[in-house]
């Protein structure tokens, strides 16, 4: 049990982070790379988790990454992670990605993800980091999800070891 004052979802989060596509960043379908916007998510949960922990962290899992719809040119993403739960040294980063259309302010639900990190100390060993601390009925029933997932990760975690 961490025994470090516990911070608010508020103290790491990031909202509306703004990426404007541009034509490099289309594939030969001619919609924005999905590689390029889960490379984003993940350097933008790094954020996240270094904030909360106050630690260098490391991406151990993702899971659940569901394109909902493509991205296309001209578009301006727009990026919002929160922390949804930590545990000893883990964390578990919710990502959302929505495309705008500047032009008429229409937005659509491109991505969302679940990031796990964790925190590691000066000599790369797992730390123990603060836990969060759910403001909003939202902010809640992730932290209560998160847990339900969490199971499922380390399932598969067991898995992949015997293997
Ligand atoms: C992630 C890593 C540090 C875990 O180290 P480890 O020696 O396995 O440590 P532990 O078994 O004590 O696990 C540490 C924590 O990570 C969690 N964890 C490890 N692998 C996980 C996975 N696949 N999914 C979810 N949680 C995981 C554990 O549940 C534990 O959480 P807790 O402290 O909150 O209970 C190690 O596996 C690693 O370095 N992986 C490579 C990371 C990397 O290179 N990422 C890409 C570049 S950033």
């Amino acid at each position: 049990m961490s025994e470090m004052p516990a911070k608010p979802v508020s103290a790491s989060v990031i909202e509306k982070h703004v990426y404007k596509v541009f034509p490099n960043d289309m594939n030969a379908h001619n919609t924005v790379f999905g590689g390029m916007i889960m490379a984003k998510c993940d350097r933008l949960a790094l954020v996240v988790a270094e904030r909360h922990s106050a630690h260098v962290c490391v991406t151990a899992a993702v899971d659940s990454i569901h394109f909902r719809a493509p991205a296309k040119g001209n578009d301006t993403l727009l990026f919002n992670l929160s922390l949804n739960r930590s545990w000893g040294s883990s964390m578990e980063i919710g990502a959302r990605v929505e495309a705008e259309n500047s032009y008429t302010g229409d937005t659509r639900h491109i991505l969302s993800a679940f990031f796990t990190f964790v925190a590691l100390d000066e000599n790369d060993k797992p730390v123990d980091v603060p836990h969060v601390i759910p403001e909003s009925d939202e902010q809640r029933r992730r932290f209560e999800n998160a847990e339900i997932r969490r199971e499922g990760r380390l399932k598969t975690r067991e898995k992949l070891s015997s293997r």
